[in-house]
């Protein structure tokens, strides 16, 4: 029999909906939300209310283009957290309702395992057990992988993800939101080495990002009062210098993780894995110290539903369903 599981995503600012097939992905639906580039951050109540707005079509055009009838449906999988409240009660509860409508289980799946499991999407995949360094705007992570639903986090920030110190980087020097895709457009012309800015030194694999914030804070207010045309002349060089030193902080840890673990299968997921910075690095890494890489498509590096639906289809095959009075947990964990 068919198993086919319809997946929904919807934890922060992007509403998707995907379909898997006998664990194959057939498509991957993504509505982004403009509404919050002109605020510089995601504002959670309008979040939830695009996703109201966009969920029923976007899951609607997964069916359709899916060949698949809604009868022929084996599950239903949904984000059950961590993400904003708001915007995951859309979701869970759109996908309740269907999975009761329809008669079929319904799965819970945790939004940081599906960032590490959409690496089984395509090829080639990683070898047990590996390392998964998760940078997003939310989470900067690293990830024992054991096996498909064993993970344990071996790291993790203790203040700022680093995608918010790209994105609050990128605010600071008047970029729209989220700046981090742009930081790393304009790093390209830069001189990495023009400006030097702290590389926190944690203990451990612990991350700290605020200190460069405030660093890059007090950076422009002294510039910016001798000249005010700073930003403007030296954009690129200090998009270049402010990367360099989030992609060593990140590699620093990446590569003790590496090596206390003796694990040389090295994956990244989240958005800022769309970094070309860090991905130069590991490729550097790949060479010198023999790492096995591991980049998810673009597509399944941000927020989207594929990634639900591929750690549906690992919980569909070890029957772990969950009940229709299951609630979203912001801060869930893995
Ligand atoms: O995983 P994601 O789509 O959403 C969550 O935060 O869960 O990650 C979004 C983050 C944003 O902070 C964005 O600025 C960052 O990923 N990002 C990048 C790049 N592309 C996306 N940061 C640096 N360089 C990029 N090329
Ligand atoms: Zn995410």
């Amino acid at each position: 029999m068919n198993v086919n599981i319809l997946a929904i995503e919807s934890s922060c600012d992007e509403t998707s909906a995907s379909i898997i097939s006998n664990g194959k992905i057939l498509n991957n639906i993504v509505a982004t939300q403009s509404v919050h580039e002109k605020y510089g951050g995601v504002v959670p109540e309008l979040a939830s209310r695009a996703h109201q707005q966009h969920l029923i079509p976007v899951v609607h055009e997964a069916i359709e283009s899916s060949g698949i009838a809604k009868n022929e449906l084996s599950a239903i999988a949904f984000t059950k957290g961590p993400g904003l409240m708001g915007s995951l009660m859309v979701g869970v509860s759109f996908a309740k309702s269907f999975a009761f409508a329809l008669g079929i289980p319904l799965i819970d799946i945790n939004h940081m395992e599906a960032h590490i499991l959409a690496h089984f999407i395509d090829e080639p995949k990683p070898q047990f057990p590996f390392i998964c360094l998760t940078v997003s705007g939310g989470h900067t992570q690293l990830v024992l992988v054991k096996d498909y639903l064993e993970m344990e986090v071996v790291g993790e920030t203790m203040d700022d993800a680093v995608g918010e110190a790209f994105d609050k980087t990128a605010k600071l020097l008047g970029l729209p939101y989220p700046g981090g895709p742009l930081i790393d457009k304009y790093a390209k012309e830069g001189n990495p080495k023009a400006f030097q800015f702290p590389i926190s030194d944690m203990p451990g694999l612990t991350f700290s990002f605020s200190g460069i914030k405030t660093a890059v804070l007090y950076f422009l207010r002294d510039n910016l009062k001798e000249n005010s045309q700073f930003v403007e002349q030296n954009l690129a060089d200090i998009c270049a210098s402010v990367q360099y030193t989030l992609i060593k902080t990140l590699m620093q840890k990446l590569k003790k993780a590496a090596k206390q673990y003796k694990i040389k299968d090295i994956a990244i997921a989240g958005g800022v894995s769309a970094n070309s910075g860090l991905r130069n690095e590991l490729e550097l890494m790949s060479k010198e110290l023999g790492w096995n890489v591991f980049i998810p498509k673009f597509e399944y590096c941000t927020d989207n539903a594929a990634m639900i639906a591929m750690a549906a289809h690992f919980k569909y095959q070890r029957s772990q369903f969950c009940d229709l009075d299951v609630s979203p947990e912001a801060r869930l964990k893995i």
